[in-house]
């Protein structure tokens, strides 16, 4: 039995000014007319032994979320909501808390909303592999070649093969693994071969990551669990107490748990992954016209090439623009080259502080 967790709490700033606090990236349609988070569901169809799947999310979002899931005909197990972001790791925590409440320890699956999946046959392969060593009560992240030093993944080093009674994928032990290091140890582990990049996808019995979080991090699964008990049930939705969670310690998983546990394992997943940080990788993934550019909505082009153009509400003409982004909603228009967009962040970072 799998149970799909779905993170949707993030906020993401790089793809500003399309994602917004209260209209974050998981929440939007980027690539095709589904959002990020019905394609992260709609991405499990036909997963032998998946169930309903759970959400998380921040408060604000609960409507929009539930709505979404109504449009693609998905009842969730139940979406919990957040009165405060915590980051991952309590999230993950009440997930496994409330799964164990059923009487049930399945595996999850947590899957952040905001990824987009070239080859779902492969994922959905590589996802029942993991299910086996998740069962042997390992703690399996899912890994990707990496491409770049990116500073903003985890890298995990490649240990052992695992045995396994299938001839999948090999998974592998965690020698070791580093969230998010700096640019020179990222090119230094990028060169050397011996690492992938975490997807941030994980898969786990409940029971485990919870003894693992028990062991790890107490305070903040007794802060879980008070958050839970004093929580309460409303329609579809099961609010977490805000006093109590709010009081909880904020982390990831990936410091939290799996730079330090000894239960890691990773498979290797080569199924055309991207987390779709930035405008960039949207240009990446999209589909291209005959000049190489990538265009959604209202767009007249003459002499443009390798460009991302985005209209929402107007029309957008460009002329004799190269390797540009140029992204246009209602209230705020975006224009950028594309090796410069990583610097979006800090400056929505300086139209938050109003300087
Ligand atoms: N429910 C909930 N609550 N979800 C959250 C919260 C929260 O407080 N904070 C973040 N999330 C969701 C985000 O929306 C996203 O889908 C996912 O959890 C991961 O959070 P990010 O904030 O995007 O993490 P990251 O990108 O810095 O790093 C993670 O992902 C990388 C790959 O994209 C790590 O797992 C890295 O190791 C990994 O390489
Ligand atoms: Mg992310």
């Amino acid at each position: 039995m799998i149970l799909p967790v779905i993170l949707a709490g993030g906020s993401g700033t790089r793809l500003w000014p399309l994602s917004r606090a209260l209209y974050p990236k998981q929440l939007i349609s980027l690539v095709d007319r589904h959002t990020m988070l019905q394609n992260t569901i709609l991405r499990l169809d036909g997963l032998d032994g998946a169930q309903h799947p759970m959400v998380i999310c921040n408060d604000e979002y609960r409507f929009m979320v539930a709505e979404q899931l109504r449009q693609i005909d998905i009842r969730a197990d139940s979406i919990i909501l957040e009165p405060v972001g915590r980051n991952t790791a309590p999230a993950l925590a009440v997930a496994a808390i409330r799964a164990l409440e059923k009487g049930d320890d399945p595996v999850l699956l947590i899957l952040p909303a905001d990824h987009h999946i070239q080859f779902t046959d492969r994922f959905q392969h590589i996802l029942k592999a993991g299910v086996e060593h998740a069962l042997a009560g390992r703690l399996i992240t899912f890994g990707i070649i990496p491409q770049k030093p990116e500073t903003g993944y985890g890298y995990i080093k490649m240990g052992a093969p695992l045995p396994s009674t299938t001839s999948d994928p090999s998974c592998v032990t965690i020698a070791a693994f580093v969230e998010k290091p700096d640019h020179e140890t990222a090119k230094r582990y990028v060169a050397s071969k011996d690492y992938c990049w975490n997807s941030g996808m994980f898969m786990f019995k409940a029971s485990r990551v919870l003894e693992e979080m028990q062991a790890f991090v107490p305070d903040m699964v007794a802060a879980c669990r008070l958050a839970i008990t004093a929580g309460k049930s409303d329609l579809d939705f099961f609010r977490l107490d805000e006093a109590a969670f709010s009081a909880c310690p904020s982390d990831s998983i990936d410091y939290a748990v799996m730079e330090k546990t000894d239960n890691g394992a990773m498979l290797p997943m080569a199924a055309g992954w991207n987390d779709l940080g930035s405008w960039e990788a949207l240009w990446q993934v999209g589909e291209k016209d005959e000049q190489d550019n990538v265009v959604k909505g209202d767009v007249v082009l003459q002499d443009v090439g390798d460009s991302y153009l985005h209209a929402e509400s107007r029309l957008l003409a460009a002329v004799g623009l190269k390797d540009h982004i140029v992204v246009e909603t209602s209230d705020a228009v975006m224009i950028s080259p594309r090796d410069r967009v990583q610097d979006v962040k800090g400056l929505v970072d300086r139209l938050k502080s109003g300087n």
